[in-house]
C-alpha cells in the first residue's frame, strides 16, 4: 500500500457484497425512496469507495454547516466542499430520523441506501457566499446550487451497485486500486494532477516539472459532470492517452479518472481535490494558476493562499504551487515568472476562447500551446460537437 495516509486515517469503503448486500437489496423494496441524479450518484460512489475519506454518508447538519462556516467537519478535519443529498421537501416530509431509504438514479438503478441520520433546510445564498464566494446565478456553482432543493438529508450510506462507465472503462480505479497499483510500481511519491481540460503545453510544463521531483505523474482527469463549453470527456481521454504515449515516460505517469461532477468552487475546490487526491495514495499535488476557478471570481493565486493557511500536519498531502507557465520565444522554452525575465511581448499567451475558435476551423494552435497529437484529436472531437 501507498505509504501515505487516507484523510481522515483510514480508507473509507461502504460498498456492499455478498450477503450484506442481498439483504439490503431485499430490505430496500419497501423502503422510501429518493430519486438522485447522475451528479448524486457519482458522489455517493465516490464516498463509497473512499475517494472522499473519511466521509460515509451525505453531510448531516452539524458537519455541514461547520463545513461551510469553518472548511472543516464538526470533528475539526479538514473538508471544504459540502457533499450533500438534496430532496423535494415533500419527499423530505416522507422520511425521518433513524430510518433506511432507497437511492435510485433516474435510470432506475437501487445505487445504495442512506441511513437518515438528520433532515433539515439550509439557507442557499448562505452556502453560495461561502463556498463559491459569490451568490451571482451566472457561476456555473451557484447556478447548479440554486437549482436544487434546499432541504438536505444527512446520514451513512452503503453503495449497493456501482454506476458502470460507458467509455474508457479500463481507466477507472478506485483509491484502494490506485493505492495497490503505486505500491507494486515502487513509487514512493506521486504527484496528483487534476484538470477538467485537455492538457496543453503549460499543464505538461509544470506537471514535467513535478516529476523531476517525485517518482511519478498520477494524471487524474477529471470525469463528471462539467459546464457545457468545457470539452467533453471522452474527447479529453483520447487527448490524454494520445499525449501521455508520446511525451511522458510509460514507467513514471499514469492515468487514471476522478468521476467527480465539478464545482467550480475554486479555492475551497482546491483543497477538496488536494484531500480526494491523498485518498488515491497521492503524496504530492499540483495548484497551479487559478485552480479550479471559473471566470474571474477568484485571485489568480487565491488557491494556493488558502492551501497556505493550513498546516502541514491538517493536510497530510504537500501542495506543489506553480505560478502561470508559458512558452517564452526569447527564452525558446516554457517558463513562468518565476524562471523567466522577459515582458508578456515576448510570451506566448492563448485566450480559451481563441484556442476554442483556432479548432474549430480546424487549425492546431502552435506546438508552443499545445502538442499536434493533442490538438488533432481537439480538432476531431470539436467538428463532431455542435457549436453554440
Ligand atoms: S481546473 O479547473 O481543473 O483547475 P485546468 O484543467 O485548466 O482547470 O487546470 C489544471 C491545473 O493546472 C490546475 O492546478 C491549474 O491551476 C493549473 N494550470 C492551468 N493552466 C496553467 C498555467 N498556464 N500555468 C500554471 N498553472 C496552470
Amino acid at each position: 500500500m501507498s505509504n501515505i495516509k487516507p484523510h481522515g486515517g483510514v480508507l473509507i469503503n461502504r460498498v456492499a457484497t455478498g450477503a450484506e448486500r442481498e439483504a439490503l437489496l431485499a430490505e430496500a423494496a419497501s423502503l422510501q425512496t429518493i430519486e438522485i441524479n447522475n451528479w448524486t450518484v457519482s458522489d455517493l460512489d465516490l464516498i463509497g469507495v473512499g475517494a472522499f475519506s473519511p466521509l460515509v454518508g451525505f453531510l448531516n447538519e452539524a458537519d455541514y454547516r461547520s463545513v461551510v462556516e469553518r472548511m472543516r467537519l464538526a470533528d475539526g478535519t479538514v473538508w471544504s466542499i459540502p457533499v450533500t443529498l438534496a430532496v423535494e421537501e415533500a419527499k423530505a416530509a416522507q422520511l425521518a430520523v433513524g430510518k433506511r431509504a432507497a437511492l435510485v438514479g433516474e435510470d432506475g438503478i437501487l445505487y445504495g441506501v442512506i441511513d437518515v441520520e438528520s433532515i433539515y433546510s439550509v439557507d442557499q445564498k448562505h452556502e453560495a457566499l461561502h463556498i463559491f464566494k459569490t451568490d451571482d446565478v451566472e457561476h456555473p456553482g451557484v447556478a447548479k446550487l440554486y437549482g436544487r432543493p434546499s432541504t438536505y438529508v444527512g446520514g451513512a450510506i452503503t453503495v449497493l451497485n456501482r454506476p458502470v462507465p460507458e467509455k474508457f472503462n479500463e481507466f477507472y480505479f478506485d483509491p484502494a486500486e490506485t493505492r495497490r497499483i503505486f505500491a507494486e510500481k515502487g513509487w514512493r511519491t506521486i504527484v496528483g494532477f487534476q484538470t477538467r481540460n485537455p492538457v496543453h503545453r503549460a499543464h505538461e510544463y509544470i506537471q514535467k516539472c513535478a516529476m523531476e521531483i517525485v517518482d511519478a505523474l498520477f494524471l487524474n482527469p477529471l470525469v463528471g459532470e462539467t459546464k457545457s463549453d468545457d470539452v467533453p470527456a471522452n474527447v479529453r481521454m483520447k487527448s490524454y492517452i494520445a499525449l501521455l504515449e508520446n511525451y511522458y515516460p510509460q514507467d513514471r505517469a499514469f492515468l487514471g479518472v476522478f468521476p467527480a461532477a465539478m464545482r467550480y468552487a475554486g479555492p475551497r475546490e482546491a483543497i477538496f481535490h488536494a484531500m480526494v487526491r491523498k485518498n488515491y495514495g497521492c503524496t504530492h499535488f499540483i495548484v497551479g494558476r487559478d485552480h479550479a476557478g471559473v471566470g474571474d471570481y477568484y485571485g489568480t493565486y487565491e488557491a494556493q493562499d488558502l492551501l497556505r493557511t493550513f498546516t502541514a500536519d491538517e493536510l497530510g498531502i504537500t501542495p506543489l504551487f506553480f505560478e502561470h507557465s508559458f512558452f517564452c520565444k526569447k527564452c525558446g522554452n516554457m517558463a513562468s515568472s518565476k524562471t523567466c525575465p522577459h515582458g508578456s511581448e515576448d510570451h506566448l499567451t492563448l485566450s480559451g476562447t481563441k484556442v476554442r475558435a483556432l479548432l474549430r476551423d480546424g487549425v492546431c494552435p502552435p506546438p508552443e500551446f499545445s502538442r499536434p497529437e493533442v490538438a488533432k484529436i481537439l480538432i476531431e472531437g470539436m467538428s463532431q460537437q455542435p457549436v453554440n
